[in-house]
């Protein structure tokens, strides 16, 4: 014990070095421009793994970007636990509000800034130097551990969803560890109870063959950015509630304890939203309180309208085509597949007459609510309270990580989901940042997690 802490805290800055390392590749999944720096990523995690001595490391090729793979059994006897991260980011755009650059790790404070710092290369290279700790300290692991990081989380992580159906018998273990999620706060370590599953659509509606003068046709032309702002205020209201009939009919009862949990707000998760999203007001299904409104009622958000003229100064047109990009948020139980045909049957009813709607199905992911009545959650809880010095709470997280409800699909074993994240890093948005202290501890917690695990 005393030596791992030694090795850790004498190898703090390299393990921070080969972070940065990572993060200035631009592994951005979803920009094709990209997919060279894609592949580098995925080879400074082949290099990560063997420099530890992993075994059997490769590059698993895809129809989309690789897979990293390595191993190392030779606890006989002991559980093997499957451990996941992905190596890809997400675009950078807003790029003038990133106080530095997006992809130049920059320390201020306890921060590291960098896209990625957080979600996923800063928590999956927090659990490679916890391997390499206890690897370097005793020339062996407590259990038998399989590392498997994919390409294009960000990007609806279709590769790894056919690889997984695939090659179930690759991956069986006795438990799967996902380090991609955060804690409320820096006092307050977490594991997740429930994530919400996703559907992710385009919406593209197209009126004349190609734009019209809008003075000569106004009073007869089809309009599609006026037909797509109907569909989308049809979609929800202004309360919150969506109009997509059978989307709240199959949402699973919640537990009289997370009502109470979501009531009470014992951890006061919702006085701090206001402050961490810069806004005056919370929005939503207000019958529902925050908490389970974030975490498991269904949602729908608009991510982006193009269409027509956004140029300087004006030009009188209507457009011919406008396209919005549209998703879903799923409690568990209700299946992406299902709510995309409600979705889209919705999408056409609500079209008005003289506009042809395209409703298309970019990506999807399935919910999942874990128990924590399992040895590996065990072994997680304890190893949290040794780090943090406190019992994690046991809450859901409104995100999305499909592979979560994958493996307990396909694997059917325990899924932990434990991560050092905090409510201001900024994931997605500029300034992503990881916390530093997070980071070391979140080692110390890995390592541990491993050992009680053994
Ligand atoms: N790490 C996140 C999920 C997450 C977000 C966990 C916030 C904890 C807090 C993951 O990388 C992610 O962003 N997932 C996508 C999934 C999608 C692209 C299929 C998401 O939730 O939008
Ligand atoms: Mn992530
Ligand atoms: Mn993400």
């Amino acid at each position: 014990m005393a030596q791992l802490e030694t090795y850790i805290t004498e190898h703090e800055q390299r393990f921070l070095e080969d972070l940065k390392g990572w993060l200035r590749i631009p592994s951005i999944s979803t920009l094709p421009e990209h997919a060279a720096d894609i592949r580098r990523a995925a080879e400074y995690a082949v290099n990560q793994l063997k420099h530890i001595g992993f075994e059997g490391v490769e590059v698993i090729q895809t129809a989309g970007h690789p897979l990293v793979y390595g191993e190392w059994l030779k606890a006989a006897g002991k559980p093997t636990l499957l451990i996941y991260g992905h190596y890809d980011v997400q675009p950078v755009d807003p790029l003038d509000l990133w106080e530095s650059p997006p992809f130049e790790p920059t320390i201020r404070g306890d921060n590291l800034y960098c896209r990625g710092a957080c979600d996923d290369k800063g928590q999956t290279m927090l659990v490679i130097k916890a391997l390499e700790s206890l690897m370097a300290v005793n020339g062996k692991l407590p259990v038998n551990v399989k590392v498997l990081i994919e390409g294009e989380e960000e990007a609806g992580g279709e590769s790894i969803e056919h690889y997984v159906k695939t090659y179930p018998e690759r991956l069986t273990c006795d438990a799967t560890f996902i380090c991609d999620t955060g804690m409320p706060s820096k006092e307050i370590p977490a594991l997740i109870s429930g994530l919400r599953g996703i559907t992710y659509t385009e919406v593209e509606v197209r009126g004349a063959k190609q734009d019209l003068h809008s003075g000569s046709y106004g009073g007869v032309a089809p309009n599609p950015l006026h037909a797509l702002a109907l569909i989308i205020v049809g979609l929800k209201d202004a309360e919150g509630h969506i109009h997509i009939p059978g989307l709240y009919d199959k949402i699973r009862k919640p537990t009289a304890e997370e009502l109470q949990f979501w009531h009470e707000d014992p951890l006061h998760i919702g006085e701090l939203l206001l402050e961490e999203m810069g806004v005056s007001q919370l929005t939503g299904e207000s019958e529902y309180p925050p908490l389970e409104r974030m975490w498991a009622r269904p949602t729908l958000e608009v991510h982006g309208i193009a269409g027509g003229f956004t140029g300087e100064g004006a030009k009188t047109v209507i457009p011919a085509v406008a396209k919005a990009k549209i998703s879903l948020r799923l409690p568990p139980d209700v299946k992406s597949s299902e709510a995309f045909t409600l979705f889209e049957r919705r999408v056409k009813e609500l079209a008005p007459a003289g506009v042809e709607v395209i409703v298309r199905n970019i990506h999807g992911g399935e919910g999942v609510l874990v128990s924590p009545d399992s040895p590996a959650m065990r072994a997680a809880s304890a190893a949290l309270k040794e780090t943090f010095g406190k019992e994690p709470v046991f809450i859901r997280e409104g995100g999305s990580i499909p592979i979560a409800a994958l493996f307990y699909e396909v694997l059917k074993v325990p899924v932990v989901l434990m991560g050092f994240g905090l409510p201001d890093d900024n994931l997605h948005s500029p300034n992503e940042k990881y916390s530093l202290s997070q980071f070391y501890k979140g080692i110390r917690t890995v390592a541990s997690f491993l050992q009680k695990l053994g």
